[in-house]
């Protein structure tokens, strides 16, 4: 790890929101940081009274490092709190969710629908499928509202849903199965994207072919049509189960450390980490930052893009604004079809207020073209927002013009599948806004950059930690305690979030990227052993090594370097099948972008393969020290490939 981290990009230019946005916000008053220094809990217990609680907690916080407990002795149930609170106000029969297919079709479900839907479908896993609390689901679903339903009913019943993104494979999909132990899987036939479907039931199917994970029930929901098979016994049809179910009005009351779900990401091993998330302080901390970071009001229309499959979609699409009563819309299928213009007409057609999208997205707008959103009318939009990787100055303010119109502030949010919810932003109410800086921790978040001795680093770089626990923290690695604190608390004594940062003399953040071997692809984490286990796996593949290069659109995309067996040959029929089979281990966000084959890898004398020289070497920039390279003599080989 190096020593200083240097950021080269010096910005400037400051924004502020206009003063229509800044009167009517929320938070308009700076003393909600200094209440929230002055007394941490009570500004954490004061957030948490916003939710229901069936029954209130004894104790805020129980902190014995790395373990955390928050509100103790509380109870409270997450579907009540994004469905059954709204049912006696104004919100009753209020859009919770607009849905619109990516054919067009658009299905809207107010929060009376539903909570009956939740409702039915909870009954059904209760009742059918044998589903108790604490029992895992998962779900593997594109982007339909019965995603959210499923979401709402595992959590009315106190289930744990596992939700599995729809774009990895039969085998990542059945490495989640087995590690989360679960026995009841949502699926269905397929998803749309680009115009044809993605054939989910099929690889449900391959991944339960072996017959060795739990899973005893499949819940297909029929949304393509198209063909699928079916075992009887084992498969369900959601129509006809909904069809005469009756509700589960009453729901679990959970404690508040209970867990709420389970989510899998890459680390720096080989094996996703399942994060645990607890019902109280998630839901805490997902409804106020929702509230406070998006200002999301009654009137908005709210249109958070991620897939349900990533943190992104379970608190700012589900968790987050239902329980404020927002209205949501989603959208099931790309941003380029049918035409590249998709999002703008989703946002004139619904009347979107505020948009929260990826840096990724929206260096591809760029690349497309201001035609495309000039075509239509954005005035609806008053706030914007990006999440899942660093923003450039150049695509912030290309999303500021052409898409906000100079009118709409934008909250660069950073956080983690870790952290359960936003922890750095702008409120942009009270700040103004630096391009490519996500600004300060929010109230009740302390964040330092710290150097590699764990000092802090008032102004420059270093490495980002949160220095005191907050109540959507995750509470441990799914069946790895160990890992959970090698991971996270092992670098320094507060915990390590793996990010380089920089702090300025005005306190902003500006978050730089992964430090450790974890490559941020279009805003997609991604282990490089991931990628390299599955390479290896392939019976032709001796050895291999994956770095990241800098991608226009993606942010970063994969390089990986390839040492083949005795006496195969190096051909580009073999490169294309390890193309493909990288999709088949992972999924096709994992597919590297190339492949070089090679005799051999920079290694140390004690063998550990130099993933920084291969990285300079992929990024065309200097590689620097070589001398303690045992073969430093494949370094200009490298280079001239
Ligand atoms: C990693 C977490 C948080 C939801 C989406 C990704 C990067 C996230 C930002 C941002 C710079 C960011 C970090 C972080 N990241 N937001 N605003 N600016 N980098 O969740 O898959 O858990 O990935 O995404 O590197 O560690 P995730």
């Amino acid at each position: 790890m190096s020593s200083t981290i240097e950021s080269l990009q010096s910005e400037e230019r400051f924004f502020s929101a206009p003063s229509q946005f800044t009167n009517s916000a929320y938070i308009q008053d700076a003393s909600f940081y200094s209440k929230a220094s002055t007394d941490r809990l009570k500004f954490w217990a004061d957030r948490a009274s916003e939710l229901k609680w069936s029954k209130k907690w004894n104790t805020v916080l129980t902190w014995e490092r790395p373990f955390a407990s928050w509100f103790e002795g509380g109870e409270l149930n997450a579907s009540v709190n994004c469905l059954d609170v709204h049912m006696e106000t104004h919100r009753k029969h209020k859009a919770a969710i607009i849905w619109e297919g990516e054919n067009g079709e658009v299905r809207t479900y107010t929060y009376t629908q539903l909570h009956r839907e939740v409702c039915k479908f909870a009954y059904q896993l209760k009742h059918t499928f044998k589903v108790s609390k604490g029992d895992r689901v998962t779900l593997y679903m594109p982007m339909i509202p019965e995603l959210a339903i499923a979401v709402l009913a595992c959590a009315r019943i106190g289930a744990v849903h596992s939700v599995v993104f729809g774009g990895f494979s039969a085998k990542s999909l059945k490495d989640r199965l087995l590690d989360s132990e679960s026995k009841v899987l949502i699926t269905a036939d397929g998803g749309f994207r680009r115009g044809s479907s993605i054939l989910l039931k099929d690889i449900v199917d391959e991944a339960l072919a072996q017959r060795d994970t739990l899973v005893q029930s499949v819940i297909v929901v029929k949304h393509t049509q198209n063909d699928i098979g079916w075992i009887q016994g084992r498969d369900a049809d959601y129509a006809t189960i909904m069809a005469n179910s009756k509700q589960q009005t009453e729901a679990e009351a959970m404690q508040s450390e209970d867990i709420l779900f389970i989510l899998y990401t890459s680390g720096t091993t080989g094996k996703p980490k399942g994060i645990i998330h607890t019902t109280g302080g998630y839901m805490t901390h997902a409804k106020y930052s929702a509230k406070a970071v998006f200002d999301l009001k009654d009137e908005d229309v709210y249109f958070c893009t991620a897939d349900i499959g990533w943190i992104t979609g379970h608190t700012y699409l589900v968790y987050g604004p239902l329980s404020n009563g927002a209205t949501c819309l989603m959208y099931e299928g790309a941003p380029d079809y049918p035409n590249k213009d998709r999002f703008w007409e989703l946002v004139e057609k619904h009347q979107v207020s505020i948009l929260y999208t990826a840096p990724t997205a929206i260096r591809a707008f760029m690349k497309w073209g201001d035609a495309y959103p000039k075509a239509h009318d954005l005035s609806s939009l008053r706030l914007l927002g990006t999440v899942g990787e660093p923003i450039n100055p150049e695509a912030w303010m290309w999303y500021y013009e052409h898409i906000g119109g100079k009118r709409c502030p934008i909250v660069d949010t950073w956080w983690q599948t870790e952290t359960g919810g936003i922890m750095i932003s702008n409120l942009v109410g009270i700040q103004d806004m630096k391009p490519g800086s996500a600004g300060l921790p929010l109230p009740g978040i302390s964040a330092q950059v710290l150097d590699d001795t764990g000092d802090v680093v008032t102004e420059g770089g270093g490495l980002l930690s949160i220095t005191e626990p907050w109540p959507s923290m995750l509470r441990g690695v799914w069946g790895d305690p160990q890992r959970f604190e090698d991971v996270y608390w092992s670098e320094f004594s507060t915990y390590f979030a793996g990010d380089g940062a920089t702090v300025d003399k005005d306190g902003y953040f500006k978050i730089l990227g992964r430090v450790d071997d974890v490559l941020n692809v279009a805003g997609h984490r991604i282990g490089t052993m991931e990628v390299e286990s599955a390479l290896v796996a392939y019976s032709d593949v001796a050895e291999a090594a994956v770095v990241g290069v800098v991608d226009e659109i993606k942010g970063q995309a994969i390089v990986a370097y390839v040492i083949l067996k005795e006496g195969i040959e190096k051909t580009d029929s073999l490169k294309t099948r390890l193309f493909s089979h990288v999709s088949v281990e992972i999924g096709a966000i994992a597919r590297p972008k190339l492949i070089v084959f090679t005799a051999d890898l920079p290694k140390t004398r004690s063998g550990k393969i130099m993933r920084r020289i291969l990285k300079a070497i992929a990024n065309g920039e200097p590689v620097g020290d070589t001398t303690t390279l045992a073969n430093p003599g494949i370094v200009e080989v490298l280079v001239g490939t």
